[in-house]
């Protein structure tokens, strides 16, 4: 398996990132290994989907995400929460975030992003949060799942947080065009179908502006919706 890195979503590795350690399957994309995410962190935010500083790249994250989650002030819980930037958009939008990162570096810049917010930041692991008995109204992850070791089980791990009458909010894609990483909208959308009430995937592809540029790959929106009752 290539150990080169996508151009999106995870930022060009530069010169002094270390390689990833050898022999851990799956893990051994660099992306999975968190001394990665360690050393991107502090240029993380130059990507325009990234640090979303282009008001217009800005303005086109925050439309989609309130169309996404809940229109009353909702518990969000941001994993792989990265540096913040959607969390302060769902923050801004009036709900209570607390967001999730294995990378103590990201939590940092993220506590900062939203200082003065309802928020809260935790370092963990995303597949498992320690979030205790707390519950959330939305469960919002953008180019983490792919990347974790077992999604299946992860997804439904997430299930398990949500309050009823919850949703699930995935933003993935397939990066790349020689050797593309990521998961297809087919493949997540069977993943996550037995578990909810009902699924909707909206195409990110064709929206530049969301990217601050055009793209070819596949990137796409998952939403699921469950039931009022308790989930799965
Ligand atoms: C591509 S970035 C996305 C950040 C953020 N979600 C965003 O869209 O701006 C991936 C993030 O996931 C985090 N991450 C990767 N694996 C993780 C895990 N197992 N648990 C928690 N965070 C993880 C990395 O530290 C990094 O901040």
């Amino acid at each position: 398996m290539s150990t080169e890195a996508p151009a999106d979503p995870v930022p060009q590795p530069s010169a002094g990132l270390p390689n990833p350690p050898a022999g851990q399957g799956e893990s051994a994309l660099p992306t999975a290994d968190a001394a990665y995410w360690e050393e991107a962190a502090a240029s993380f935010d130059d990507e325009p989907d990234h640090g979303l500083r282009d008001p217009a790249v800005r303005s086109a994250w925050a439309a989609r995400l309130r169309s996404w989650l809940p229109s009353a002030p909702a518990a969000v819980l941001d994993l792989g929460c990265g540096t913040g930037s959607l969390a302060l958009l769902a923050a801004e939008q009036g709900h209570r975030v607390t967001g999730v990162d294995r990378s103590p570096r990201m939590i940092a810049q993220a506590r900062g992003k939203l200082a003065g917010h309802d928020a809260a930041f935790l370092v963990g692991d995303a597949a498992e949060p320690p979030v205790g008995e707390q519950r959330f109204d939305a469960v919002l992850v953008r180019h983490v799942l792919w990347a974790l070791p077992d999604p299946s089980a992860v997804l439904r791990h997430w299930a398990g947080l949500l309050a009823p009458g919850g949703r699930l909010v995935l933003v993935e894609g397939r990066w790349g065009e020689a050797e593309p990483i990521g998961i297809p909208a087919g493949e997540l959308t069977a993943l996550v179908e037995p578990l909810a009430a009902h699924t909707h995937v909206e195409d990110l592809s064709h929206d530049p502006v969301l990217w601050g540029k055009e793209v070819t790959d596949e990137r796409y929106a998952l939403i699921a919706g469950f039931p009022p009752g308790i989930p799965t």
